[in-house]
């Protein structure tokens, strides 16, 4: 497929998504939606990469939101829509099995701020900004927001962002717990990639269980989530990766994972 709305490359074992419409700041709109689920399908469907990163184009914005101007056209079931569309992206990105580096590089706000929340954890500029903005459009988060956001920050404060749509910049995302690390602008690529590079020289079926644990594990009661790390514990043990790692610790020499699934 080709993409007009994002770029999708790859460097090396990397996968990276731009969403790519600086002039609307990276707004999300139906075609932004689609493509990016085609890319993801492409992605799993490769099985080539072992994590993905996930940014916007320009310096500006990561993503302003969903886009204003294709909401105003919108009929409720339309809009209905448009919002589980989003929300069923949100699912796809924490269903891949591969890990996902949100790189917030601007505002991430409304929709941006829910994608970067649907993905694994988010590393920011020091100029980045987060909100849920929406209710000063008389609307609500619809791409999962009001759900993720109390999930990873706690109800108060989940519900003191979405009810005041107040932003908050990126040292306060990451005192609350929505921003792992933050960086100076003209460092936060490098960074980013090379987190990504780290995670992509650990074994294939070992970043996957791990992702699947504490996903899965978050959403059902933790004996439950224990039974599944159990069975991932033991499936785990079953690659190639489990050998060669233990192997190597035990001939006091690297490990070379092949990322081979058995
Ligand atoms: N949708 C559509 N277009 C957008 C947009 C959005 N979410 N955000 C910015 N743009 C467009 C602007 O309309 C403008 O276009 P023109 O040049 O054609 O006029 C261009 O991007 C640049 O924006 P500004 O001139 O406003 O730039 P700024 O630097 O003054 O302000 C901003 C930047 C603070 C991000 C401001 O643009 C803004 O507040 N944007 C809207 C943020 C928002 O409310 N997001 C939530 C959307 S609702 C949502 O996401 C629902 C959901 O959960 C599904």
């Amino acid at each position: 497929m080709a993409y007009q709305n994002i770029i999708f490359t790859m460097e090396g074992e990397i996968a990276i998504i731009k969403i790519n419409r600086p002039k609307a700041m990276n707004a999300i709109n139906l075609d932004v939606i689609n493509e990016t689920n085609a890319a993801l399908s492409q992605i799993e469907a490769e099985g080539k990469a072992k994590v993905l990163i996930l940014t916007g184009e320009g310096e500006k914005a990561f993503v302003a939101g969903a886009d204003i101007a294709q909401m105003s056209t919108l009929t409720p079931l339309a809009a209905l829509d448009f919002s589980q569309k989003g929300q069923e992206l949100m699912f796809q990105l924490e269903r891949l099995p591969i890990p996902v580096i949100a790189c917030v590089n601007g505002y991430a706000l409304g929709g941006g701020n829910e994608l970067a929340m649907a993905c694994d954890f988010i590393y920011a500029s020091e100029n980045a900004k987060f909100g849920q903005p929406e209710i000063n459009l008389g609307l609500i988060p619809g791409f999962g927001g009001t759900q993720r956001l109390a999930r990873l920050v706690g109800k108060t404060k989940a519900k003191e962002m979405c009810l005041t749509g107040e932003i908050i910049n990126a040292s306060e995302a990451k005192e609350i717990g929505l921003v792992n690390k933050v960086f100076p602008t003209d460092k936060l690529w490098a960074e980013t990639l090379k987190t990504a590079q780290l995670m992509a020289g650990k074994g294939r079926v070992m970043l996957r269980a791990i992702k699947r644990c504490i996903d899965r594990g978050y959403d059902v009661d933790r004996q439950t989530g224990c039974y599944m790390e159990a069975d991932s514990f033991g499936l785990t043990m079953a690659s190639p990766d489990a050998q060669e790692g233990m192997s190597a610790f035990l001939e006091k020499r690297k490990p070379e994972f092949k990322g081979k699934l058995v």
